[in-house]
């Protein structure tokens, strides 16, 4: 038995069979490549699931650690440390937000986002205003796996096995104003979006659909709550997707690459968001670690030393001009969309976009497919244009195969009949 299938055997004994798993043992990495127990090097395009913003072993990350674990771990949250002030301090400044609430994963940022608007909600009625508990989600929304998060998250795979899910959320149907404000009333407590949803195919609010959630919260004093958790930290070339819009949210959430993938998560709000709060709320044991706490002011530091946003949008604007141009040799491909290093291909078949991630993984490559048919790209940052040719002759290649097979198939079953 070889190792990896000594650890499948294990994993199918002892887990619980949540993740259909490639069958891959990652060892290592460097730069934008996976490493496997063979030596293989694998081209990642998904930096974990959007994680790993600055590949794999980058240096600072790897001083930090060492230093950080050298000094102090872990101390709760009953005591001070030095890095929860001077990385909400980078926060604050970075999102145009006041305070920050730090958490561990996303699902919990979310959570606490939630439980805010709801105190907050609260705090406006004790002052005498005429507001509800109400969410307004988005449809093909995706907020984690929790309860909360998973009540606001729209497709029912992820909700139904679990219900009773949290009541008091509609879904609003996306980038659709009319709905939103025939939605929207006295009983909301706060709208919820991605400025660009991930799980949901990488799809963009219009600016139409972002300003007007942001006037109609803003017109009863219902916060609007942008999720971040993907497309923030400088995933699309600037801090926060929502940035691209001009528009300036109540809370936003993120997560995912904010500590170079240590997990931490955070809330970010404004003042008037954070008069809801006082001590004893709301809390966390790991949230806000000293270690999360260094390493994310390290990403944050090393993003802004490197030119790393200005890198993932020009890196990202040739990457989907790239796809574009496959996509008018490729019948195969619908769309291509999104922004910075925040890419998707979307195709005309699941099962093509199937084959597709496994011919790309055969070829050493790392996609994912979200939604059934959408091609998903993630990469690190320092995603390099010689990679992004690597890519796409792979998927020209598969696309071509495919093309001939299926031209192949339809010649020879046309002869047949
Ligand atoms: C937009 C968005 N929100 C929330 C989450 C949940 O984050 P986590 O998996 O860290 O709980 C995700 C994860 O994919 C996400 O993409």
């Amino acid at each position: 038995m070889t190792k990896l299938e000594q650890i499948r055997a294990a994993e199918a004994r002892l887990l619980l069979p949540t993740y259909d798993r490639n069958p891959i043992l990652f060892a290592g990495g460097e730069g934008v490549h996976l490493i496997d127990e063979l030596g293989h090097h694998y081209l990642d395009l998904l930096s974990g699931i959007g994680v790993n913003a600055l590949g794999y072993g980058h240096p600072a990350i790897e001083r930090s650690i060492i230093n950080q674990s050298r000094a102090l771990i872990h101390t709760s949250n009953l005591f001070f440390h030095e890095g929860q002030a001077e990385l909400a301090l980078r926060l604050t400044e970075r999102t145009g937000l006041d305070r920050v609430f730090f958490a561990n994963t996303g699902t919990e940022a979310w959570e606490g986002a939630m439980k805010l608007a709801r105190a907050h909600a609260g705090l406006l009625r004790s002052e005498g205003k005429d507001i509800g508990t109400k969410f307004l989600a988005l449809e093909q929304s995706f907020h984690g796996r929790t309860f909360g998060s998973m009540s606001t998250t729209y497709k029912a795979k992820y909700r139904e096995p679990f219900g009773p899910v949290v009541p008091g959320v509609e879904f609003v149907r996306f980038n659709n104003v009319a709905d939103l404000k025939a939605k929207f009333s006295n009983e909301v407590c706060a709208i919820l979006v991605e400025a660009i949803q991930g799980e949901g195919g990488v799809r963009a609010l219009t600016q139409e659909f972002f300003a007007e959630a942001r006037a109609l919260a803003s017109s009863t004093g219902a916060l609007l709550i942008v999720d971040e958790i993907q497309s923030g930290m400088g995933r699309t070339g600037k801090w926060c997707a929502y940035q691209h819009y001009d528009i300036r949210p109540d809370i936003t959430t993120l997560a995912k690459p904010l500590a170079g993938g240590i997990p931490l998560g955070a809330i970010v709000c404004t003042e008037e968001a954070a008069r809801a709060i006082h001590a004893g709320m709301h809390g966390t044991t790991f949230g806000g670690g000293p270690l999360a706490c260094a390493v994310a002011i390290t990403v944050i530091d090393a993003i802004e030393n490197e030119g790393l946003l200005a890198h993932a949008t020009e890196v990202g604007d040739y990457f989907q001009q790239q796809l574009r141009s496959l996509s008018a040799k490729h019948d195969a491909i619908v769309d291509v969309r999104g922004k910075g290093l925040m890419l998707a291909a979307e195709l005309d078949s699941a099962d093509l976009a199937k084959l597709t991630v496994a011919e790309m993984l055969k070829r050493h490559i790392v996609i994912n497919c979200t939604s059934d048919t959408v091609l998903r790209f993630l990469p690190p940052y320092i995603l390099e244009r010689a990679h992004v040719d690597t890519a796409i002759a792979a998927l020209d290649e598969i696309f071509t195969e495919h093309a001939a097979h299926t031209t192949a198939n339809s010649a020879g079953g046309q002869q047949r009949g």
